[in-house]
């Protein structure tokens, strides 16, 4: 792997640093003077005949006024949903997301490049998420379009029309992760401003820079105070915007004690609506009968995909003990099988880890599983660079150790066997998490049981296949400590807004008044326009 801090960069993959020194606020690019913070990249580069992290350029460090400043301005564009943004008709807020994506578009080979610089993802997986984005918000307007149209209509029940629709909720204050640092935070923010919420976004901490090309389209595709972006700590730009009161909706992927901590600083907490994407320790679970090469080649999409560094990522095997020499050895081989390098270089699997400490933070669970009787069965499981500390396959993994209890959200694998599947049962319903299971097995007689058993445990079980999230539509939520609401490009824009109706007794006097709201189109709620 020391050949990596030599590897030339291709032309078309090299950066300038970009020292990005504006942050938006109510429609206007504010020019940031103040402190910065630099960027860099875990991939390192020789500067002046020194190799170490590239550095990528810098982002403003802004302060509580600037918090403060962004808050007002989503605040006072919602104007306790008087705002022109929450009370427009809803094609015409189609109209603006629209206008957004289409600039949005131009951007990709930037976005992309800063994604592969910033979290090391690789080529093909950068595309990934800005293409899967890009769809993610055309389903989003479709999906709006529908909702819409199902709603273009009265009900009436015991002599009472009710015009029914969705509105919005207010201030959203929009937290994304960097594993997913374009997509999963706009699979918070797209969702709310489509619905008429107004939004503060703060950029993960990894993968910030990408947000610089598109601070323009975001700029011109709303009205101001719609979409406000600040740069900045979390514990110095969000706990003062939390603290106000007049955050709505707090929108957080990531984990669940920056969640709490922030709720907590609400001092109305009955008024604020959670939508969270939190912790998971997803287990794999191989059944004596299974196919193992399917279930190797899946549990290695499953552990490894961006070296483990997703929500959904199977954090735990557990194989029966009858199958469980021959799974180990082909998992292990499997594994010192897949290629490391740059994210741009072809048929990369494994890349550097965006975070410098997570290798060292990898190697402390591999050092306490091995005092606690685990051994590495992969011969270059913990072999580790400047950047990088490659898989580790930890057999067999107990309870004490600390790569059981943590999510390890990067490239080191547990594997327990079991003799009674009641084992991973009951550690499933002692866990704090609950998101999915990938089980594996072929027998109907065994499997119906246990799927009976574990869709009461997660939210989604895998039949011999890797945990994912995707495709969007399918709903994306969890147990326990691992989310809070669901999301889905439905299921986000209800998420994000509340049922609210018009109602009225069925008589001379107010159906004349409805009728006239309606061929006046004087209001954009009661209207049974149809948007096609
Ligand atoms: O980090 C968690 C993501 O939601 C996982 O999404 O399954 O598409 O990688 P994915």
């Amino acid at each position: 792997m020391s050949e990596l801090s030599t590897t030339k960069i291709p032309a078309i993959f090299e950066v300038s640093p970009i020292e990005q020194n504006k942050y938006l606020v109510n429609g206007k690019l504010v020019h940031w003077e103040g402190e910065t913070s630099d960027v860099y990249s875990t991939i390192q580069t020789e500067v002046h005949g020194k190799t170490g992290p590239t550095r990528l350029g810098s982002i403003p460090y802004l302060g509580e006024k600037e918090a403060l400043d962004a808050l007002d301005a989503a605040y006072t564009a919602y104007d306790r949903g008087q705002g022109e943004w929450p009370t427009m008709k809803v094609a015409a807020r189609i109209k603006c997301m629209e206008t957004f994506v289409e600039k949005m578009k131009t951007k990709r080979e930037e976005i992309v490049k800063l994604l592969m610089w910033e979290i090391c993802k690789n080529l093909p997986d950068s595309e990934k998420e800005f293409d899967r984005t890009v769809e993610y918000i055309y389903d989003t307007i479709e999906d709006y379009k529908k909702m819409d149209r199902d709603s273009a209509k009265f009900h009436k029940h015991d002599g009472i029309h009710a015009h029914i629709r969705r509105g919005p909720l207010g201030v959203v204050l929009c937290l994304g992760p960097y594993n997913y640092p374009l997509n999963e935070t706009f699979a918070l923010l797209i969702p709310a401003v489509m619905m008429g919420n107004t939004a503060i976004f703060k950029p993960a901490k990894h993968g910030v820079l990408l947000i610089t090309p598109l601070l323009e389209a975001f700029q011109e595709s709303f009205p101001p105070g719609v979409v406000n972006i600040v740069f900045g700590r979390g514990r110095v730009v969000a706990s003062p915007i939390m603290k106000t009161g007049k955050v709505d909706v707090l929108a957080l992927i990531g984990n669940s004690a920056s969640a709490n901590a922030l709720q907590a600083q609400h001092p109305k907490q009955n008024r604020l609506r959670l939508v969270l994407g939190l912790e998971a320790k997803n287990p794999a679970i191989i059944l004596p009968d299974a196919d193992l090469d399917l279930a190797v080649a899946e549990c290695i999409a499953g552990t490894l995909s961006f070296n483990g560094q997703r929500c959904t990522a199977l954090k735990v095997i557990y194989v029966h003990e009858n199958i469980a020499e021959t799974f180990n050895r082909k998992y292990a081989e499997a594994v010192d099988a897949l290629k490391f390098g740059l994210p741009w270089e072809d048929g990369v699997k494994l890349t550097p880890l965006p975070e410098p400490d997570k290798p060292q933070y990898i190697q402390e669970l591999i050092d306490d599983a091995k005092a606690k009787g685990a051994e590495i069965l992969n011969e270059k499981g913990g072999q580790t660079t400047e950047n990088y500390i490659w898989p580790a396959v930890l057999f067999p993994v107990n309870k004490e150790m600390r790569v059981y209890q943590e999510e390890q959200f990067g490239p080191v694998v547990p594997v327990l066997t079991f003799k009674h599947i009641d084992e991973p049962l009951d550690d499933m319903a002692e866990s704090n998490y609950g998101q999915q299971v990938s089980l594996f097995g072929k027998d109907t007689k065994t499997l119906a049981p246990l799927i009976d058993t574990l869709v009461n445990l997660v939210c989604r079980v895998n039949l011999n296949s890797s945990c994912q999230r995707g495709p969007d539509v399918y709903p994306f939520t969890g147990r326990k400590d691992s989310a809070v609401a669901t999301l889905s490009v439905h299921d986000a824009l209800r998420s994000f807004s509340i049922r609210t109706f018009v109602a009225s007794k069925d008589n001379a006097y107010n159906n004349a008044i409805l009728n006239e709201l309606l061929d006046t189109k004087k209001s954009n709620f009661v209207s049974t326009d149809y948007i096609l």
